[in-house]
């Protein structure tokens, strides 16, 4: 049997970003209403593209896998946030990385996306169809904020996580998934203004990030937990077989809730959000990269993750690590330097929202 073990793992961090009183001094709110409603205390804002962010994070992953672009068979870009829709994002980073050749494709699942694109390219690793594949979901979410809209504004960040796949004979990688999406709720999140819907010869508004909190959040909890019983059910698995949860970061208050309700304690729990907000399908990459570098992860863990988003679609995925937590080369992937403040990046966007 084949299995699509993952044998390097990387992330991009853009360097500027905005602290809950910086975006204080643009819409309503405070510190403690962001931190002790959605655990955000920052969020980074970037100065590169999407692309430029995806590609830093796969260069590490390949790093830390001791392979090169070369190797690689299939790019799967999971992002709500493209650089460029044609010609796809992942086809830039293809180029960037020296992945000549390879199949290169976006998929977008919003904030599910990177546990939608793991299926997909475990799926044809265990096939037999490819060897080696890079996921990388790379997301620029501060691009899509309305810096008028308190309840929103304050949720997002920018980020990217990578990770690389190689077919191995070692039970590891995904081993169980459930991926779904339903759809009777979609318009209570979308991005308004975006999409070939438009009639592009009629003057239209900026897009616009719409959403229902409150019932996004009752869905993504729901949702969420649901899905891991499925997973765990399909592994064959009980909840003390688990020993790191990587949830989407999407509410500090959803992840405990989820948490609650699988009876998962705190330390077997990976939180980030606090550093970066929401980075939509980048958040499970960076986490699950930052649970390796941190120790939470250790060899042979077994990983429970979980996602929600836009569509709505929710995935639940059960991994095994392998026996490697150390990278073979040291990331060293690196970005142009940022010489403005986060709020100097946003700046511009900030005055067009305000005027509207
Ligand atoms: C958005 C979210 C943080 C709001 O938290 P909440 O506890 O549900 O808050 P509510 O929407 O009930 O609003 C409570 C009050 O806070 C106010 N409020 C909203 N945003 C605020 C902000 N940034 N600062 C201060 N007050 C704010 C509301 O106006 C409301 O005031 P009111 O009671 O006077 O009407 C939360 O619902 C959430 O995280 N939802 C899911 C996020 C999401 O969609 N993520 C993307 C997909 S995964």
């Amino acid at each position: 049997m084949t299995y699509a073990q993952i044998t390097g793992w990387g992330k991009c961090i853009p360097p500027a970003s905005i602290s809950n009183d910086e975006i204080s001094q643009i819409v309503d709110t405070n510190d403690e209403w962001i931190a002790s409603r959605t655990g955000i205390k920052s969020r980074r804002v970037s100065h590169v593209s999407t692309a430029d962010l995806a590609t830093a994070a796969a260069l590490d992953a390949l790093a830390c896998a001791g392979i090169e672009g070369k190797d690689i068979d299939l790019i799967l870009l999971a992002t709500c946030s493209p650089s460029t829709m044609v010609a796809n994002t992942a086809s830039m980073v293809q180029k960037n990385i020296g992945a000549i050749g390879a199949a290169a494709c976006d998929t977008n699942a919003a904030c599910s996306g990177f546990l939608y694109a793991m299926q997909l390219a475990t799926a044809q690793i265990r096939a037999g169809m490819i060897k080696r594949a890079v996921v990388v979901a790379a997301e620029r979410m501060t691009w899509y904020v309305n810096w008028a809209k308190r309840d929103s504004a304050v949720l997002f960040g920018d980020g990217a996580g990578a990770v690389v796949l190689e077919a191995s004979d070692e039970p590891s990688g995904l081993l169980a998934s459930k991926i779904g999406c339903d759809t009777e709720d979609r318009n209570i999140l979308h991005i308004a203004n975006c999409g070939t819907d438009l009639n592009k010869y009629e003057p239209i508004g900026p897009s616009d990030l719409m959403f229902e909190g409150r019932e996004i959040f009752k869905r993504a909890v729901k949702g969420m937990s649901q899905a891991c019983d499925d997973v765990l059910t399909q592994a064959n698995l009980s909840l003390d077989d688990i020993h790191v949860l990587v949830p989407h970061q999407a509410n500090l208050r959803i992840i405990q809730a989820i948490q609650q309700k699988l009876n998962i304690a705190d330390e077997k729990v990976m939180v980030n959000i606090d550093k970066y907000g929401n980075t939509s399908a980048a958040t499970i990459a960076i986490a699950l990269c930052e649970a390796v570098e941190n120790g939470l992860i250790k060899p042979h863990a077994n990983i429970m993750s979980a996602a929600f988003g836009a569509g709505l679609t929710w995935a639940a995925s059960y991994i095994k690590w392998g026996e490697r937590v150390t990278p073979i080369n040291a990331p060293s992937a690196t970005l142009p330097p940022c010489d403005k403040t986060g709020l100097e990046l946003i700046a511009e966007s900030v005055r067009h929202c305000v005027d509207q």
